[in-house]
């Protein structure tokens, strides 16, 4: 049974297209090969939090949790590109975590802070496709939409980890303006990236 998508949805200023879920859909070993390499760069992006932030020890747990269960992601995603004859892609630039990133400010509490809400930002939209893909396939392929609807739940924990953890970190209020304002960056920015059989 597919779960419910409404709070990655409700946390997102604009739902993907149709037309991103189709291209993904008949495209799915190109899909395939650009979100293992999402999981690799999810772990390594928790990973890089710990290297960055050995001080706050509030998050060092969580992150080193993340990292590897994004590393199983990509473990488990690896395993169902080699049932399909599918080999790892190179390392390809993702524009739209860079173009997300680069919005990041430059002071070390307010670049954390954005960090944080750039990561769970990220997690609900992974989150939200996810579900969107696990729908799609039910039918069609119900082991593969299982596959996808615990993936969308593991990133819709993830997606509540950040942001959390930037509320525990930062005032509350500072937080909620930050998410509003890379919210409606990140509307934009997916919005305006050429639609291609990625993840983003
Ligand atoms: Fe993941
Ligand atoms: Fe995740």
């Amino acid at each position: 049974m597919i779960a419910e998508t409404s709070d990655c949805r409700d946390f997102l200023k604009i739902k993907s297209s149709q037309e991103w879920l189709s291209m993904a859909l008949s495209n799915f070993d190109a899909f395939l090969v650009d979100h293992a390499a999402c999981e690799r760069k999810a772990s390594a992006m928790c990973m890089s939090f710990v290297v960055r932030y050995p001080d706050h020890t509030e998050l060092l747990d969580t992150m080193i949790r993340l990292a590897r269960e994004e590393l199983e992601h990509f473990h488990e995603v690896y395993h169902i590109m080699g049932q399909r004859g599918l080999k790892l892609g190179a390392d390809v630039k993702d524009d739209y975590v860079n173009q997300l990133v680069s919005l990041s400010r430059t002071g070390r509490k307010e670049r954390l802070m954005d960090r944080l809400v750039i990561s769970g930002i990220v997690e609900a939209r992974g989150c939200e496709r996810f579900y969107m893909i696990a729908e799609a396939l039910k039918e069609v392929d119900p082991p593969l939409a299982g596959f996808y609807d615990e993936l969308a739940r593991s990133e819709r924990r993830h997606h509540t980890f950040f942001i959390e953890l930037a509320q525990k970190i930062f005032p509350k209020e500072d937080v909620s303006k930050r998410v509003e304002e890379l919210l409606n960056a990140e509307a934009t920015i997916i919005q305006e990236l050429p639609l291609r059989p990625i993840l983003h």
